[in-house]
Formats: C-alpha cells, structure tokens, sequence
C-alpha cells in the first residue's frame, strides 16, 4: 500500500533517547520508529513527512481565550467536513503562526483605538520587518488574548487559521542494517518569546508528547531527490553534515557497509560541545579504526573561536580537491541559511585554490560539479 498525506500509515516510537550530554542549551533525539508490517520501504537519502498534533496545553490556551469548552462543533473551511473544535485545533490547525490574513481580520475588528494603533502599523505596506518581528513573538493564542474587543467566534477563528503542515525528517538508517525501522535524528526546537517559553510543534510532539509503543504517528515516506548514494559502490563519498545535518549519512555509511562498497567515505561533522554533541560517536569511530572512513569534526564551541565544518574542509582543501578529481560525490545536509553558505564558499575557495582556476572558471567547474549531481545537497 502507498502511503501518503491523506492516507498516512501510524508508526510507534520504539526507543528514544538523547544524544545529547547535560546541556541545558541543547536536546537532540534518536528516535526509532517501527514500522513493522506496514510494507514500507525507504532508500538512503529519503526523508520521513510526519503530520504531528499540537500540544494539548496549547490548545487549552487556545480555545480559554476563545471562551471556547472544546465540544463546539465547527467546519473545516477547506474540506467542508464538521470538527469538534478540540479536535480541530489539537490535529488540523495551525495554532502557531499567525498568518496576516489573521491579523488584519483581528485589527479591522479592534473596536480599542489604542490596540487598532498597534496593529495597523504592522501592516502597513512595507512594514514586513516589523510584522515578521511580531508574528516571530506571539502564537495565535497571544494575540486573541491581546485584542479580546475583536470578538471573534471559534468559527471565524477556524476560518482564518493556516492548516497543519508535515515537517520532514532525513532518515538515519538503511533498512538492510535495521530491518523494519526507521530512525530519525531530532533536534528539539525550543525557544522563548514574548515572555513564553515556546516549543516546536512536531518536535514536541515526537520527542516529549507520543507515548512510547503506540501506533500513533502519522507518517509517509519523501522520496529524495537525487540526494542518495552513487550507483557506483567505488565511488568516493564526501559528506558534510553539521548538527542533524549527520542523520543521512548514518544511513549512507550503514548501507556502504551491508553492501560491503569500496568506496572511500569522507566525513565532516560539526556541533557545539565535544563533550555533548558528538552525536553517533561510536559508530563513527568505529568506522574510523576499521579504515572505512576519514573523519574531521569542528567543535564550534570549544574554544574561543568558532570552528566551523568549512574550517576543516579548507584545512584538507587539497586532499579534499584530490578527492574531487578521483571523482568523488559530495553531500551537504543541514542547516540552509547559514551553514551551506559557509561550506559552498570553502569549496568555491578549495577549487580555485588547487585547481588553479579564475573566480569565473571556479564558478563553472562548480556549477558543473552540481549538474553532473556529484555535488548535491539537502538543506533545511
Ligand atoms: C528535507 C528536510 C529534512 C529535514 N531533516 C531534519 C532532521 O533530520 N532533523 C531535524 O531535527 N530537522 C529536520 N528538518 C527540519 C524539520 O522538518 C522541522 O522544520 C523542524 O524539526 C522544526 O519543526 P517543529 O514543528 O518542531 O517546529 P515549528 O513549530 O515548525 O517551529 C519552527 C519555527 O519556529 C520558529 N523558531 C524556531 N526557533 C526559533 C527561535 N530560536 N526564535 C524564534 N523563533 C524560532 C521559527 O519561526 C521556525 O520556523 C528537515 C527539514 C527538511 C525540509
Ligand atoms: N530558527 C533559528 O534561529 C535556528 C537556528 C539554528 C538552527 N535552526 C534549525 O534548527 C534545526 C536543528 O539545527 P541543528 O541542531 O541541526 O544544528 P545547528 O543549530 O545548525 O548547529 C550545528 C553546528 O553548526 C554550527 N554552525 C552555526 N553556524 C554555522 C555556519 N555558518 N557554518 C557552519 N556551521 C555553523 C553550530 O555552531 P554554533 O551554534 O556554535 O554557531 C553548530 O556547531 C535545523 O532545522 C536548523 O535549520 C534554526
């Protein structure tokens, strides 16, 4: 059977534990799911889309400002079909993000002039900053509760709420290594705002809410695309893979053993804390003492200055060049905004410095590393 967004097979969390040492800062998860019977099955690079459920509390908040009980029965706005409002909230919304549709239907229906002034600047035309700014600060409940002479109904607040989207996750095994599992590497999102401590709707969910053995989570599987291993097993390997950015090369490497591959496999990983973050740890080196992998890591906060993956690979630039030109795939997975900049600009700088190339000719020899997919990356 094919499972997707409408017709999600419901997985149990089979273990789960931290990866993490003592640090408050910090929580990441291994997790494994069991997907014993479903008949699903996933290949190295694939990722997991996992539709969660909104914290309970949160939707308790929710529905006190809303001077809602939670037996209220309600339509869904797209489907048509009838929810009791707890239920609604608690699995179809989107009771997190406020939406500018959100806010100006709260301003036009401010009767306060003092509230009316304080939203209508934030929508404003060219006032994205400052609305960005606000919606980063209040979930949907902070702001009814803010602006109670709005008078909405649960009805017209359901109207205008976002819907409940899947997040992916990169898998973190190969099914020839754990059979019918599947395991995940979670990083908890936790954060405060506005005076409130905010938690990630699905990785709350997953890592503190689902109880254990439960068929519970709704999942389906997010083919890659193109982000998996090189047919050939003696191709040579290159990954980087800072933070959770790790979870699909434990996959690639679980795999490149079971098929016994020759390839060589590179790996670059990053987090905060030696001590902490060295997640996987023993596997890695592991691998490291049977020959099967190089491995450098950067540890961003173990000494003053932060050291980053692009760091190590621009200390290794010309081995790391020799590997390209023995035709090696590089993989890049985790953070988008800022990591995967760092690491394309110390492989722009890697290839002009040792191929001896222009600005211009770096660009193309790169543009082509990426068209001929050798090198690919999956950035969130
Ligand atoms: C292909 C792909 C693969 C992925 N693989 C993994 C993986 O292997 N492991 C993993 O952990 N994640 C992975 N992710 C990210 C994952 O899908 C979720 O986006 C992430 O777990 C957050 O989901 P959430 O529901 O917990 O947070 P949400 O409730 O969606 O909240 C996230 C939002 O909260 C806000 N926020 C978060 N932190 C702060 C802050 N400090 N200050 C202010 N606002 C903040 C931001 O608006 C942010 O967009 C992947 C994403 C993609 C697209
Ligand atoms: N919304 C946000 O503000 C925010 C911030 C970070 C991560 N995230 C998201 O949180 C999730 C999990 O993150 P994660 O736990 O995988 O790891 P992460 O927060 O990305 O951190 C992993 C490692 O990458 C380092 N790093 C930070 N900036 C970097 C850069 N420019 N280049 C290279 N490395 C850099 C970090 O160092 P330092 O932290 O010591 O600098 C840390 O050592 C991802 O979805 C990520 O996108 C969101």
């Amino acid at each position: 059977m094919t499972f997707n967004r409408e017709n999600p097979y419901f997985a149990s969390i089979k273990e789960r534990y931290s990866l993490c040492g003592k640090d408050p800062q910090k929580d990441t998860i291994h997790l494994v799911l069991d997907l014993k019977d479903s008949g699903i099955k996933y290949i190295v690079g694939d990722s997991v889309a996992i539709i969660p459920a909104n914290d309970p509390a949160v939707v308790q908040r929710t529905l006190d400002v809303m001077n809602a009980t939670g037996e209220e029965i309600i339509q869904d706005k797209r489907s048509g079909t009838s929810w009791q409002l707890r239920e609604y909230l608690t699995q179809k919304a989107n009771i997190k993000d406020l939406s500018k549709k959100f806010l100006l239907e709260l301003c036009a229906r401010q009767t306060n002039s003092q509230k009316k002034d304080t939203l209508e600047p934030l929508l404003a035309e060219g006032a994205q900053d400052k609305l960005k700014e606000f919606q980063t600060k209040h979930e949907v409940w902070d702001a009814l509760k803010g602006n109670p002479e709005a008078h909405l109904t649960p009805q017209e607040v359901c109207n205008l709420l976002m819907p409940m989207i899947p997040r992916f996750y990169s898998i973190a095994s190969s099914m020839n290594a754990v059979g019918e599992e599947m395991h995940l590497t979670i990083a908890i999102q936790k954060w405060n705002s506005n005076g409130q401590q905010r938690l990630g709707v699905c990785t709350h969910y997953l890592c503190n809410l689902v109880p254990l053995n439960q068929a519970d989570v709704p999942i389906y599987i997010q083919p890659h695309k193109g982000f998996t291993l090189p047919a050939d097993p003696k191709a040579p390997i290159i990954m980087v893979g800072p933070g959770t950015g790790i979870a699909p090369f434990r996959a690639f490497m679980q795999e490149r053993e079971s098929l016994n591959c020759t390839g060589e496999n590179w790996l670059f990983f990053g987090e905060c804390h030696c001590d902490h973050h060295f997640f996987y740890e023993q596997y890695w080196k592991s691998l490291e003492s049977k020959g099967k992998l190089r491995l450098d890591v950067a540890f961003s906060r173990d000494q003053e200055r932060k050291i980053y993956v692009q760091h190590r690979m621009l200390e290794n630039g010309k081995d790391l060049f020799q590997w390209i030109r023995d035709g090696a795939f590089l993989y890049v997975c985790g953070n988008a905004c800022c990591m995967a900049k760092g690491v394309d600009a110390a492989l722009h700088q890697i290839v002009q410095q040792y191929g001896n190339l222009t600005e211009e000719k770096t660009k193309e020899y790169v543009k082509q590393l990426r068209s001929d997919k050798r090198y690919i990356r999956d950035i969130y």
